[in-house]
């Protein structure tokens, strides 16, 4: 059997081919209990978009909003700021700068600068090394996002080392030792980005971010104006939580989310490109009408994200007892939603186990849904197409990308390392 492996849901993510075990799963009584993993299953879309669209479920555990471990340090004053990291008022204002501020990018420019970027970068790494068209497709992103945010084209390289560290810390099941990489790379990141605001001249993202927290549900960091120096400064570890307050500038939430932008599109567009690479590899058909209409480039990348999605699952944490797709939950009750197995199944998308380009009403999963709908797409879309479409330029032989030697290790993203 293809998942005769496969221990558990998590290990499916980077797994060759873990679509049969989603299978089975969706084929249980809802919200299952994993008594191995210790949490509860969402599998089929239903499920999955209740579980997600459900005020009870939160994004962290209500007990630790912060992770222990990073208490006190500036990561943990980043964490706490994250969208991506809070529920409630706070995540709702917040959300809706971010969302704002990425509205205000042209997603054309976004494709042509990704474009530019890529062939430069594919260029100077060559093709060869074990992994190399991972680190290409990791490194893009964030070179992306970090030109976007007004970072110095000579800092790239190391943000995006940054970048990979900080994510590696956040990332379920991270060890002590990448701890404390991250919380050093996360000081890096903020003295970065506050660099660029001392200056006065955030351009581009980091002024509409700015821009956005003002104007899209600012606050003000705290009443005591002695105090705002001291809660803003990169060095200070961790400086509690936002009180309630008019718009005001609040530098460390831009610091914050400008990281954050950084973090959330790093592995999950590399692994859109990657597994749209792998999608083409294993199909000359489809590599032929590719090279003949660019154009098909889009729709690839759409039905990439609903059969192979590069996050293959998230979490939730119920905070209040009461019934969720007909099943009892109860506060301290984790959900893993697999956003994977959603869009496989038959009752989202018809003959799910098919790779169809012209697809119609592509029911989509991999950018999650409800309160925390990723805001990225646009960016995330540009920036795959224009990374695809430089390694298909380049002359890379796909033939050879079918078999990927493993998955790069992760509890939920899905980015194959080919030899
Ligand atoms: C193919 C690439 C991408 C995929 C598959 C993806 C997927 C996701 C998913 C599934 C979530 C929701 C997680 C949850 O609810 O637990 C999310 C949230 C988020 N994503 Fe993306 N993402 C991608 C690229 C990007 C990019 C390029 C950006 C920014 C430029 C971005 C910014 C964000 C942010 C800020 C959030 C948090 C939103 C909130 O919590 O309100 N993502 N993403």
């Amino acid at each position: 059997m293809p998942f005769a492996h496969l221990k558990h849901a998590v290990a499916a993510a980077t797994h060759p081919d873990p679509y049969p075990f989603y299978t089975r799963l969706r084929s249980c009584p809802p919200l299952g209990r994993d008594d191995g993993l210790g949490m509860r299953l969402a599998a089929d879309a239903a499920t999955v978009a209740a579980v997600l669209t459900d005020h009870r479920c939160r994004v962290r555990p209500p007990a630790e909003p912060v992770p222990t471990v990073l208490a006190g340090s500036v990561a943990g004053g980043v964490f706490r700021r994250l969208v991506r990291m809070i529920d409630g008022e706070a995540h709702a204002s917040g959300r809706r700068a971010v969302v704002a501020a990425l509205a205000m990018l042209d997603p054309a420019s976004v494709g042509a600068g990704g474009r530019r970027r890529a062939t430069v970068l594919l260029a100077e790494r060559g093709a060869g090394g074990p992994g190399w068209l991972t680190g290409f497709a990791l490194d893009l992103p964030a070179f992306v996002v970090g030109g976007l945010l007004g970072i110095a084209e000579g800092a790239l390289p190391a943000t995006a080392r940054a970048v990979e560290a900080f994510a590696r810390c956040l990332a379920p099941g991270s060890t002590s030792e990448e701890i404390a990489l991250g919380k050093v790379a996360a000081e890096r990141l903020a003295g970065e980005v506050r660099a660029i605001l001392d200056r006065g001249e955030p351009g581009g993202l980091l002024a509409a971010l700015l821009a956005a927290r003002l104007t899209a549900g600012g606050r003000c960091p705290t009443p005591d104006p002695e105090s705002v120096p001291h809660r803003t400064s990169v060095h200070d570890p961790d400086p509690g939580p936002e009180p309630a307050g008019p718009p005001a500038p609040d530098p460390a939430w831009v610091v914050a989310n400008a990281i954050g932008l950084l973090v959330q599109a790093y592995e999950a567009t590399a692994g859109l490109v990657l597994n749209g690479l792998r999608v083409l590899a294993l199909d000359p058909a489809l590599r032929a009408a590719v090279a003949a209409d660019p154009g098909l480039l889009g729709p690839l990348l759409a039905e990439v994200l609903r059969f192979d999605p590069p996050v293959q699952n998230t979490r939730r944490f119920v905070a209040e007892a009461g019934e969720m797709a007909g099943q009892p939950v109860s506060p301290g009750d984790t959900i893993l939603v697999l956003l994977a197995a959603a869009g496989r199944d038959p009752a989202a998308n018809p003959d799910p186990n098919r790779f169809d380009l012209h697809r119609g009403e592509r029911r989509l999963f991999a950018f999650g849904a409800g309160s925390h709908e990723c805001p990225g797409q646009g960016v995330a879309l540009a920036v795959a197409e224009a990374a695809v479409r430089a390694v298909l330029e380049s002359g890379v032989g796909l033939e050879r990308l079918a078999e990927p030697r493993s998955f790069r290790r992760s509890a939920n993203t899905r980015l194959p390392l080919w030899p």
